[in-house]
């Protein structure tokens, strides 16, 4: 029997996981399923505790809105979903169920192994105070940034995000209009939401200028709000999270498998099939 593994999230049918898990087994040689399991919240803990660990699963992915619930059912945090205070991967060990985060060091080796960006002293703005910036912030205070700027809509959010956070580094809170640039920022992440409604953060277009990275965590087909913001205001590199979405995941196996996928071609893969989709959607329209 291969071993199992499965993708909690609310909803997840649309989730590329079972694609890029099943590539990295199939690279690596490792005799596993990835199923995914779509769980409204009240049904969550009996889903991943009775249904699926009881009955012998090996790990699993969480996705949302199911991240903080995750980590308030595990035996044990490591410490990197403890600073996150949320949890996207799930392993059992010794009868124990440890969680932890690997969304962070997944954008930040998306930053620098992919991308190849020379991240010294960086200025950064992040954009949003949710789960998905919490989730960043300790990996990218590790970049030794000069100066990291959150901005949020409700700037209390931002602001209370920056002081939990000020011991690791030159971390700040503000609105979106309190970000006055003197210069423009060497990388700015989108961790809001927005993209999924079709908005754009409301940012000065003096935070940016041709030679800033603009990086939104949410990917799509074609450009998101976001990255067609930046481009439209002349910045020359933009990307999406696709990188992140697969570096997370490569993040993920390692804990589970202790054997660490190529990324590359599966990030092409994936790109491939993205294509591909956009194309036949193109056609049947
Ligand atoms: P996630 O776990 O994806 O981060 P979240 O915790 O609900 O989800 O956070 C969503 C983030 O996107 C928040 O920073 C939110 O701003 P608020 O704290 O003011 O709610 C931000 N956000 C959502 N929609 C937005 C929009 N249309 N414009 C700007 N920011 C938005």
């Amino acid at each position: 029997m291969p071993d199992s593994y499965a993708l909690f999230g609310y909803p997840v049918q649309h989730s590329w996981s079972p694609f890029i898990h099943g590539l990295f087994a199939r690279q690596t040689g490792q005799d596993m399923l990835y199923r995914l399991h779509e769980a409204p919240p009240d049904q969550f803990r009996h889903d991943m505790l009775e249904f699926f660990f009881e009955q012998g699963g090996c790990g699993a992915n969480v996705t949302l809105p199911h991240k903080r619930a995750a980590a308030e059912l595990v035996n044990e945090l490591t410490p990197r979903a403890q600073l996150a205070d949320a949890v996207n991967t799930v392993l059992r060990r010794d009868g124990e169920l440890i969680g932890d985060n690997t969304d962070g060091a997944g954008l930040v080796t998306d930053l620098r192994q992919n991308l190849q960006l020379n991240l010294t002293s960086p200025r950064i703005l992040m954009l949003g105070a949710g789960g998905a910036a919490r989730g960043a912030l300790g990996p990218l205070l590790e970049l030794n940034p000069s100066t990291l700027v959150i901005a949020n809509r409700t700037a209390n959010r931002a602001i209370e995000l920056a002081e939990e956070f000020s011991g690791r580094g030159a971390v700040s809170g503000a609105a979106f209009d309190g970000v006055e640039p003197l210069d423009p920022f060497d990388l700015i992440i989108n961790a809001t939401s927005a993209s999924l409604k079709g908005a754009v953060p409301p940012i000065h277009s003096g935070a940016v200028d041709r030679n800033t990275v603009c990086y939104d965590m949410a990917y799509g087909i074609g450009e998101t709000p976001f990255t067609r913001w930046a481009l439209d205001r002349g910045v020359r590199n933009v990307a999406q999270g696709w990188g992140m979405l697969v570096e997370q995941a490569a993040e993920a196996f390692f804990v589970w498998r202790g054997v660490r996928p190529q990324t590359p071609p599966v990030l092409q893969a994936l790109h491939f099939r993205a294509n591909y989709l956009a194309s036949a959607a193109r056609t049947r329209s």
